[in-house]
């Protein structure tokens, strides 16, 4: 059976790192808001991302490998024809004092929550500056602001995703694609937060969907009102 023809007004978003904890609020934000949704995993992933939101689009790739990473971007667009954001969900946390921090375990964390974005952002930057259109979000952390113990190498990795949103933003911006850093200032509550730290008390954490709230709010601004850096806190 042949797939209905997308509105014609239906924005596209890809969210990478979908199957994470703060992905599946994402996800569901979106759709709710008349977006059409691309959700990107790794391969074991994605059965169950396509069954919790069949109308997506599953894509798989490992964002380190950059042919995987336009191969899943050029699957969205033969899909829909169309990218205007992308939500980079993807990142990865390591814990350790700074004196035995690792030139692997450096790399380990720039790998995650650096490269994946640089590679997501070059694989759909090409169709966005072509439409002259277009919004990417990537998501920092507290740490990448204010440092934290025993997070060196993250929170440097974090800073430097701050920084290169920066830098991006700079470039592509005047071509009409819009860059946008969401910051959680504070511990998210997921599953995985959940079960890693079953002492804490998970009011004090920030609500998944408020934080895809905020992922909605910033794809849809509009050139006379961007919003580069958005930081959404917990209750103090
Ligand atoms: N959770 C928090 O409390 C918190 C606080 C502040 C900021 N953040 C940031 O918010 C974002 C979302 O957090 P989260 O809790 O949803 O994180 P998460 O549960 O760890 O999910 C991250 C996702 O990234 C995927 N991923 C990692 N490396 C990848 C790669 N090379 N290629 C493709 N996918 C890859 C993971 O896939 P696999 O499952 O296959 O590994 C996972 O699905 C992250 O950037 C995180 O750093 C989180």
């Amino acid at each position: 059976m042949t797939e209905p023809a997308p509105h014609a007004a239906s924005r596209v978003a890809l969210i990478t790192g979908a199957a994470g904890g703060l992905g599946g609020a994402v996800a569901a934000r979106f759709a709710d808001a008349g977006w059409r949704t691309a959700l990107q995993g790794r391969t074991g992933h994605l059965p169950r991302l396509a069954s919790d939101f069949p109308n997506a689009l599953v894509v798989a790739a490992d964002l380190l490998d950059p042919e995987a990473t336009a191969d899943a971007v050029a699957q969205v667009l033969e899909r829909w024809g169309r990218l205007d954001a992308l939500v980079h969900l993807v990142g990865g946390f390591a814990m350790g004092s700074a004196l035995d921090l690792t030139a692997e375990g450096l790399e380990d964390q720039l790998d995650v929550n650096l490269r994946t974005a640089v590679n997501a952002v070059q694989a759909v930057l090409p169709a966005m500056l072509e439409r002259g259109s277009g919004s990417v979000i990537t998501v920092a952390s507290r740490a990448a602001v204010h440092g934290g113990a025993r997070m060196p190498a993250y929170a440097a990795s974090k800073a430097a995703l701050v920084a290169y949103a920066r830098s991006l933003r700079a470039e592509v911006e005047p071509s009409g694609v819009a860059v946008s850093v969401l910051v959680p200032m504070g511990t998210i509550d997921t599953a995985a937060n959940r079960s890693a730290m079953p002492d804490a008390d998970p009011a004090r954490w920030l609500d998944a969907a408020e934080l895809a709230d905020a992922a909605v709010f910033l794809a849809g601004r509009g050139p006379r009102g961007r919003v580069p850096y958005l930081e959404v806190h917990p209750s103090l």
